[in-house]
C-alpha cells in the first residue's frame, strides 16, 4: 500500500494555463499563469499524423483554432500553421499550437508539468516519458490520464515518476472500489470530480495512501468546497482565485 505524502505546498495546477484568461494550452495560456504567480500548469498531450507529441484537448482542432479535423490526422507542421488564439479574442490571433518538446524548452526550470495523457494511442505514455527523461525533466512532472490503460503503460515504463488517476464523470457519484482499482497502477495521486469532495472523501483516499487532487473546479464556490473539504491540490482554470482564497484562510 502507498503512503501518502502531503505535497510542500498546495498544488495550484493552471488549467491547461491560466484558460479562463488565455487560449488553453498556449505559451500565452502559460505566461499568464507566471505572471499570477503559479508554477504549476497542466497540459494535454495527443500524438500527431506525424509521429510527434503535440500540447492539445480536445481530438479534434475544430473549436480551438481555425482548421477542421482529427489531429491525428494533421502532421506538426500542419498544426503549427493554425490560429489557435483567435477563437479565445482577437488580442490572441497568431497564437500557435507546440509540440510537448517545445513546451518544455520554453518553460523547463519555470514550471512544473501535471501532464495528462489525452490520446487513446498505445505507445503515448512511453513516448512522453522519454520525452521528460530527455529533457531531464523526472523531477518537474506527474503523469495523469482518465484511461487505466495508459497509466499501467506508464507505470509498467517508469515505476518512479508520480502519477494521479483522473476518475471518468461517468463513474460519478463516488465509490470506493476507485481505490481497489487504483492499486494496480502505481499512483501517488486520485483525481476527482471537485463537486463530490468532501472531508470524508479526501479523508479516505489519504488513508488508502495518495494525495486527492480534485479536477473539473467549475466555479468558485466548488473551489472553496475542495480547499475546505483538505484537498492537496487542484487543477483551476482561474488560479489567480485559487491563491487569494488560500491566503484568507492562511493556507498560504
Ligand atoms: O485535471 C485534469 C483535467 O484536465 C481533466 O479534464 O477535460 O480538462 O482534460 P480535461
Ligand atoms: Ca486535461
Amino acid at each position: 500500500m502507498p503512503t501518502y505524502k502531503k505535497p510542500p505546498k498546495f498544488m495550484k495546477i493552471a488549467h491547461r494555463g491560466a484558460s479562463s484568461y488565455a487560449p488553453e494550452n498556449t505559451f500565452a495560456a502559460y505566461d499568464k499563469a507566471l505572471e499570477m504567480g503559479i508554477d504549476e500548469i497542466e497540459l494535454d498531450v495527443h500524438f500527431t499524423k506525424d509521429d510527434h507529441l503535440v500540447v492539445f484537448h480536445d481530438d479534434t482542432v475544430d473549436r480551438t483554432t481555425d482548421g477542421k479535423g482529427p489531429v491525428l490526422e494533421h502532421s506538426l507542421a500542419e498544426l503549427r500553421s493554425l490560429d489557435a488564439g483567435s477563437w479565445f479574442g482577437p488580442a490572441y490571433a497568431g497564437e500557435r499550437v507546440r509540440s510537448l518538446a517545445e513546451l518544455f524548452e520554453q518553460y523547463k526550470g519555470r514550471l512544473y508539468f501535471h501532464i495528462e495523457i489525452k490520446g487513446r494511442s498505445v505507445g503515448l505514455s512511453r513516448r512522453t516519458i522519454d520525452m521528460v527523461r530527455g529533457h531531464g525533466l523526472t523531477d518537474s512532472v506527474t503523469i495523469t490520464s482518465f484511461s487505466r490503460d495508459r497509466l499501467a503503460e506508464a507505470s509498467a515504463y517508469d515505476s518512479d515518476l508520480p502519477k494521479g488517476w483522473l476518475i471518468p464523470p461517468g463513474q460519478d457519484p463516488w465509490e470506493d472500489t476507485y481505490i481497489a482499482q487504483s492499486a494496480t497502477l502505481g499512483l501517488t495521486q486520485i483525481c476527482f470530480r471537485g463537486e463530490l469532495a468532501t472531508p470524508e472523501l479526501v479523508e479516505s483516499i489519504h488513508r488508502a495512501g495518495y494525495q486527492a487532487r480534485p479536477w473539473g473546479i467549475s466555479d468558485e464556490e466548488v473551489m472553496r468546497r475542495a480547499v475546505d473539504a483538505g484537498a492537496d491540490g487542484m487543477t483551476i482554470n482561474f488560479p489567480d482565485k485559487l491563491s487569494e482564497y488560500l491566503k484568507a484562510k492562511g493556507i498560504e
